[in-house]
């Protein structure tokens, strides 16, 4: 990974986003930008010109991109005051298509964008967050409908680009990561004692070990913050 080269935060306000963005810089690379809805440029998911003219911000500096970090996500809506679902009989259309819209749609969106950036002469990156209650696999407890619903097409998507990069750039790596339970305004509400909750610093630091140990035939792959492969 070329450390001179562009490494980018999308979701830079949030507490893993800012965190991550820290630690790259204590790791020495040079080059980190930070995109938020309130950035400049800014990037708003439900907006596609928003996604498609940061991408043409970040073209023009001519310096290809190592890193793309998607760090943009919700659980809950503080506007609408919805909380993930307990029984199918919460079920909430608009409540579904804000997951879909924020946790599937908008890295998706992403991808379209930023993937074709990645340098190609040395390893390159794209990492989304998605979460462990995504994996269907894994999914023993139920509840949080949307969530769920909308981090396994994200990772569908993941999965589906990874195989068309890796035709188009030998050198890129697309891959899904769980960064564990984590403080912040996200998991605030549904933090339980009993879980290992990590600071944003503790999880960015691990995620960001899982990142530069990647190898291209990590890439299409489902990543725990300890580097232990998550089932789909
Ligand atoms: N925290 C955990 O325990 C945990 C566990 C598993 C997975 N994750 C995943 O990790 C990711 C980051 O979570 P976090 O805990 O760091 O949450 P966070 O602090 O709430 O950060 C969420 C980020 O998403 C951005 N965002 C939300 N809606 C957006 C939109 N419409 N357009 C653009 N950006 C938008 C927020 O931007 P604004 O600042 O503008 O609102 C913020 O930067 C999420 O995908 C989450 O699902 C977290």
């Amino acid at each position: 990974m070329n450390k001179s080269n562009i490494a980018l935060i999308i979701g830079g306000t949030g507490a893993i986003g800012n965190a991550l963005a820290e630690e790259l810089k204590q790791n020495g690379f040079l080059n980190i930008v930070q995109l938020s809805r309130s950035s400049h440029p800014n990037i708003e998911l439900t907006n596609e010109n928003t996604i498609r003219d940061a991408s043409l911000f970040i073209k023009n500096k001519t310096t290809p991109l190592c890193l793309v970090f998607d760090a943009t996500g919700i659980l809950h809506s503080e506007e609408s005051n919805q909380m993930p679902e307990k029984t199918y009989k919460n079920i909430d259309i608009n409540f579904m298509k804000k997951n879909f819209e924020i946790n599937t749609f908008g890295p998706a969106l992403l991808m379209k964008y930023f993937l074709p950036l990645l340098d190609s002469e040395t390893k390159s990156v794209f990492a989304s967050l998605s979460a462990k209650v995504g994996s269907i696999e894994d999914n023993k407890y139920g509840g949080w409908y949307s969530y769920r619903a909308s981090k396994a097409a994200l990772n569908q998507f993941i999965k589906t680009a990874s195989i068309e990069l890796a035709m188009k750039n030998k050198k890129a790596i697309c891959v899904a990561v769980h960064p564990g339970t984590v403080t912040s305004n996200l998991s605030k509400p549904f933090q339980k004692t009993d879980l290992k909750i990590q600071s944003p610093q503790e999880s960015a630091k691990n995620i960001l070990k899982v990142i530069l140990n990647l190898n291209v035939q990590n890439t299409g792959g489902f990543y725990n913050w300890d580097g232990s492969t998550i089932p789909w």
